[in-house]
């Protein structure tokens, strides 16, 4: 009997695996390096220097220096303490501007900070995921404290002009901060190019670990922690380092910084492919978000007249999402695509692909055969209920067909 396949992961946004590297380069440290890098002995020489180790490459990646490093639990801590601790800083400046598409993780923040008093001006994205940075000025002012943008947004992968708008929240003396978790390993992350002072980082987005996750912060920048304790991360972020994750996240950062220059243009490659496949068998599936101006791994695409929950739900050959992963129970289309101004009914429509760094073009041949295949079902049945009389025949069904993964009959 065949060997039965494995289903497709197409979910390289909500997390990656952890790369054997990573946990190759981890694992000393969860077995005999187990020291608290601040005991004074011989055990606490090498996990300091680990921790230090992994600084360095993390400051690396994004252009930054060691010391303005400070590691987390992840990207939603590293946001809470950039917004929620940009807005206090300085009484007489107390307003944030966000765009309208950010990640839960920021808008929670932004809605405690509302509550609170704060005001909160949002820049919106148009139809195609792109703010209009154009729009910043008027939303920018001397009570301005903080700009927070998504740099790559995660349903829909479009890059944000963040320099520009950079550039004028500095002219208003505001401080800038980029929540760039799904952006850093995937396309060129600079702390400078891009003029952030604060920066989120997740490190499960770039094979390593969940739980563990960067923030950086610009020197100069007196940012108060969120947590109070001992004087780890020289009292930016107390509490016993995770030096294992620490590690992973280092390696991991090494890693990405390695492969950047390849595994872009590999990763583009294989989402056009997955797109032309797709537009091949479905047609009027359309494409969300900004065609160039996006990350390589990220496809959001409508299918139109079904559900793509329950497209997904009868492809269980690909692992894929409909949004975020935090959304993945609801039946409401996605907030950020309604925010774009696509209407309900074709939202509701959307599958969110994305490939990865171990992702094949068979894989991708294989998940649009599938996809494809579960389309052409469900707007057929579809169809076929409202006694439509231009029912699709089979033959545009068979275009798909023979390439299909068999991993369910195998
Ligand atoms: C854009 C963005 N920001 C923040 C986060 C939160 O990161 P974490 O899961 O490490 O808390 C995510 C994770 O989905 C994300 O995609």
């Amino acid at each position: 009997m065949a060997k039965p396949m494995q289903p497709i992961y197409l979910d390289n946004n909500a997390t990656t695996p952890i790369d054997p590297e990573v946990l190759e380069a981890m694992l000393p440290y969860l077995r005999e390096q187990f020291g608290n890098p601040s005991s004074a002995h011989a055990l606490g020489g090498p996990a300091h220097d680990a921790v230090e180790r992994a600084r360095g490459e993390v400051a690396a990646l994004i252009g930054a220096s060691p010391d303005e490093i400070v590691f987390t639990s992840g990207g939603t801590e590293s946001s809470n303490m950039a917004i929620r601790g940009a807005a206090a800083m300085n009484p007489a400046r107390r307003a944030v501007v966000a765009t309208n598409i950010e990640h839960p993780a920021t808008d929670a923040c932004c809605a405690v900070l509302e509550r609170a008093g704060h005001p909160i001006r949002r820049l919106k994205a148009k139809t195609d995921g792109l703010v209009d940075a154009g729009q910043a000025a008027l939303l920018l002012g001397d009570d301005t404290a903080l700009v927070t943008i998504i740099h790559a947004q995660n349903e829909i992968g479009t890059l944000q002009p963040v320099a520009d708008i950079a550039r004028q929240a500095h002219a208003a003396g505001a401080l800038v901060h980029v929540d760039a978790a799904q952006s850093v390993g995937k396309v060129k992350v600079d702390v400078d190019a891009l003029g952030a002072d604060l920066l989120s980082i997740a490190a499960h987005k770039l094979y390593a670990p969940k739980g563990i996750g960067v923030l950086y912060i610009r020197r100069g920048v007196a940012l108060p922690p969120l947590l109070v304790g001992a004087g780890q991360e020289h009292g930016r972020r107390p509490g016993t380092e995770n030096v294992p994750y620490i590690v992973g996240v280092g390696e991991a950062c090494r890693l990405a910084r390695l492969a950047l220059a390849e595994a872009g243009p590999r990763m583009r490659a294989l989402s056009q492919r997955l797109l032309a496949r797709l537009q091949q068998a479905v047609p009027g599936l359309t494409l969300v978000g900004h065609p160039t101006e996006r990350l390589p791994n990220t496809l959001n695409v409508l299918f139109p007249s079904v559900s793509g929950r329950q497209l997904l739900a009868a492809c269980p050959g690909v692992l894929a999402s409909n949004g975020s992963a935090c959304h993945a129970d609801s039946e409401e289309p996605s907030a950020i695509l309604l925010a774009l101004g696509i209407p309900r009914e074709a939202a509701l429509g959307t599958v969110r692909l994305l490939v990865g760094r171990h992702t094949t073009s068979e894989d991708v041949d294989g998940a649009a055969a599938l996809l494809a295949s579960a389309w052409f079902d469900q707007y057929s049945a579809r169809r076929h209920e409202s006694g439509d009389p231009a029912l699709m025949t089979r033959s545009l069904d068979s275009r798909f067909r023979g390439n299909e993964r068999s991993w369910i009959d195998a």
